[in-house]
């Protein structure tokens, strides 16, 4: 019998995502805030729901019965998260809360997405062991929120990535996305070169998702790329990979943007524990940049 998923965020950068990894063999329900960008045709069954409506979401898993569930749904907005601090805490504390709740009642794996950001980003890359220790509110409701589920009892995977980029329809902030619209017309672009990490691209977490599940690999895992580079040498890479010039380029530092709140300056993933315990390689920008570039080529 086909397999039951189901994916929080669905709308969402990594959720499509999730959806093309889990396609072929698993029926997929999906919930999120807005309607589905999955078209009429497609047998993706998504249900607009806000997932604090906890009751809702209780009778949505008791009546679908997924043989998973995996949660990438967040209040993502990192600035915005300073001043709308009961919202974030709303959608990344309290709804994983719920969620772990619901699935140790009924025995239902859980995969909850994270961030770096629950690291204070001084003295990165960091490993699963490392110490949280969150700055700014967004970075607070996420530890919270996987806080909440690695202390439910719950069988769940806790997935730490970092900048996040792929490919997706209908996405209301992608940075390579924004980039290669700038540079094709010829505008110039102002890019940090102080904050430092290993980018995460989502095509590849989402099949780590699935090895992850696949082998009950419950507790935290890191995924990103093999080097830690600053978000200017990331977009010349961009550029590189596109055939794109890397002119228009500008370097900037994070001081310049006035940002609301804290950013992890030395940030990065160690992810030595995927490729040792699960035999995940780990692959480099350039490589995993290329896969991307292949894809949107294909859609
Ligand atoms: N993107 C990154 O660079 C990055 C880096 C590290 C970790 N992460 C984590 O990775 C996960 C996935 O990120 P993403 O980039 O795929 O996010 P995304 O593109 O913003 O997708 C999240 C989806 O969840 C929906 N959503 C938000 N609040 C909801 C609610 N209360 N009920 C139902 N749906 C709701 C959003 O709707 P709206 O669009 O209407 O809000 C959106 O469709 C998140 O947990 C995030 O914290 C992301």
């Amino acid at each position: 019998m086909t397999k039951r998923v189901l994916i929080t965020g669905i709308n969402g950068l990594l959720g499509q995502n999730i959806v093309q990894e889990f396609q072929s063999d698993h029926e997929i329900f999906g919930l999120d805030l807005n309607p589905s960008i999955f078209g009429e045709s497609s047998p993706v069954q998504v249900k607009q729901m806000d997932l604090n409506d906890e009751k809702a979401l209780r009778d949505y898993i008791n009546l679908k019965r997924p043989a998973a569930i995996i949660h990438t749904a967040a209040y993502t907005n990192v600035d915005r998260a300073e001043d709308d601090q009961d919202i974030a805490f709303a959608v990344n504390a309290q709804v994983p809360k719920s969620l772990a709740s619901i699935c140790l009642e009924s025995d239902i794996p859980l995969v909850h997405i994270s961030t770096d950001y629950v690291f204070n980003g001084e003295a990165g890359p960091y490993s699963e062991n490392d110490q949280c220790h969150a700055r700014g509110k967004y970075a607070e409701s996420k530890l919270a929120g996987e806080t909440a589920v690695l202390e439910s009892g719950a069988k769940s995977v806790v997935i730490r990535p970092n900048v996040m980029y792929g490919n997706g329809k209908q996405l209301t902030s992608s940075f390579v996305e924004w980039l290669l619209n700038e540079l094709r017309n010829e505008r110039s672009v102002r890019i940090v070169d102080d904050q430092y990490n290993n980018p995460t691209y989502a095509r590849r977490l989402a099949s780590v998702i699935r090895v992850v599940l696949d082998q009950k690999a419950w507790g935290v895992w890191h995924f990103g790329s093999k080097e830690v580079v600053s978000r200017y040498t990331f977009a010349l890479k961009i550029a590189d990979t596109f055939g794109l010039s890397s002119a228009l380029i500008n370097a900037i530092s994070t001081g310049d943007l006035n940002q609301r709140a804290p950013r992890p300056m030395r940030s990065g993933l160690i992810c030595e524990k995927l490729k040792k315990e699960l035999n995940i390689p780990i692959l480099s920008i350039d490589e995993e940049l290329a896969l991307l570039k292949e894809e949107m080529d294909a859609s």
